[in-house]
């Protein structure tokens, strides 16, 4: 028996790997609900850490493996591989097939299992958004899933909706873009298995009277292209209106997605913005803040301040390339005049970060309201006079934060970027 794989835990090798899946004793396996598959999966418990187990056959196991292991990489949420066991015999000697290991993801259940006696019209429909969502995100990286559905999905609760991980790779292939042609074909295997897996439910009469399986597989479809539209179509924007970019951002931040990038066309008839969305990880826009401008803020803080320093740099006319330059200009001309129109006076209302955050609600608010972009310092200016001067002082109720209350720049580490070798330091 060999094992490949990020195997942190040494008493996976421990397992019984010269017994058939199937065979192995009830003491180890953890009872959990699992999807209809045809291959054998089981699930033990190592140091409280649950992993899921697939037999399968050695290449398609090395297949799946490499194929998880990319796509984890380009943050899709998918179940998280752990490794592959090559050169199993049973105790006679006699080959067996090879397994695939993951870790069990937590909290996520199978479809047929987010219902107890049929599935409502709402968890359908619920369940079909984020299958959608998960199919935009893995055609952005470029992988077509060939055998889309829901028994090859994971859902788990996310504060009123399902989020939906990617379990089963098998038949899928990673390319550096999709063409639309693979994209459409993905879309119709997809619709077809959902209408195939619902009409399963309604032969066994779980699935709520009024729900038509066809209807349903043809709205995954209409949903995924909405979503599609949304974050790959360029947006004609005139300079009046560059506020509209920021409610596209801001619909996407909301689906879950980052804007990787944003390109910018002027045309006799305005600027044609393409945005180029990406899924995200964790701590991703914290870090990336911090890098470039040395500001240490709460996530969210810092996705609003990089989409303010990304519209800041292209109003500068600058590339992407120079995204540091940008950063320097924007941490002077922007986060710092905003603090110095605050005055010391209103400092201790709010952490900086916020204020800066709140500034650009205003604005939005602001601009909304008038249909049209309102200046940068016009909304500063309205938001210290009447929303900063009414609030209460944060920092008298919090206390003052490491250094000293009155120092202006409490949460401004700033961390000078590696510009040029003649500033001495690495
Ligand atoms: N890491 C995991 N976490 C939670 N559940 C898992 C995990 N891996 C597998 N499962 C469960 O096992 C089921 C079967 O897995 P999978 O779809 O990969 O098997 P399969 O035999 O390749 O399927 P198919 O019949 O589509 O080829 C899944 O639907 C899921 O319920
Ligand atoms: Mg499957």
């Amino acid at each position: 028996m060999r094992m490949t794989g990020r195997l942190g835990e040494p008493l996976l090798a421990t397992l019984p790997w010269s017994t058939p899946l199937e065979e192995w004793p009830e003491d180890l396996v953890v009872a959990l609900p699992r999807g209809i598959s045809r291959h054998i999966v089981r699930f033990v418990r190592i140091e409280g850490v649950v992993y899921a187990i697939k037999e399968i056959e050695e290449s398609f196991a090395t297949r799946e493996y490499s194929l998880l292991f990319d796509l984890e990489r380009r943050d899709v949420p998918c179940v998280e591989p752990v490794g592959v066991v090559l050169d199993r015999t049973d105790e006679s000697g006699e080959p067996l097939p090879g397994a695939l290991i993951t870790r069990q993801l937590e909290f996520s259940l199978p479809y047929r299992a987010l219902f107890s006696t049929s599935l409502r019209k709402e968890t359908a429909e619920r369940l079909i958004d984020a299958l959608a969502l998960l199919l935009v995100q893995l055609h952005l990286v470029g992988f077509s899933w060939n055998d889309c559905s829901l028994s090859n999905t994971l859902f788990r609760r996310d504060a009123g909706v399902f989020a939906a991980y990617l379990v089963d790779a098998e038949t899928g292939e990673l390319h550096p873009h999709l063409s639309d042609g693979q994209r459409e074909y993905d879309l119709e295997t997809a619709a077809t298995n959902v209408a195939g897996e619902l009409m399963d439910l309604q032969a066994g009469g779980r699935l709520q009277e009024g729900i038509d399986p066809i209807v349903t597989g043809v709205s995954l479809r209409n949903r995924y292209d909405a979503l599609w539209q949304e974050i790959t179509q360029p947006l004609v924007v005139s300079r009046e209106d560059r506020y509209r970019m920021e409610s596209r951002m801001r619909r996407l931040n909301d689906l879950g997605f980052d804007v990787a990038e944003l390109q910018v066309d002027t045309q006799p008839d305005g600027e044609h913005i393409t945005v180029a969305a990406k899924v995200v990880d964790v701590g991703h826009h914290t870090r990336r803040l911090m890098q470039l401008t040395g500001l240490d803020v709460e996530e969210n803080q810092a996705r609003r301040l990089l989409n303010d320093l990304d519209s800041y740099r292209m109003k500068l006319g600058l590339e992407t390339d120079d995204e540091q330059i940008a950063a320097h200009r924007w941490v002077t001309d922007r986060f710092e005049c905003v603090m110095a129109e605050v005055g010391p006076e209103l400092r201790g209302k709010l952490e900086p970060a916020e204020i800066f955050h709140e500034v650009l609600e205003h604005r939005w608010f602001m601009s909304e309201r008038a249909g049209a972009s309102v200046p940068f310092g016009d909304a500063v200016s309205d938001y210290v006079e009447t929303v900063l001067r009414a609030k209460p002082d944060e920092k008298s109720v919090l206390g003052a934060r490491e250094g000293s209350a009155s120092d202006d720049t409490a949460t401004l580490r700033i961390v000078l970027p590696p510009e040029s070798s003649q500033q001495g330091e690495p």
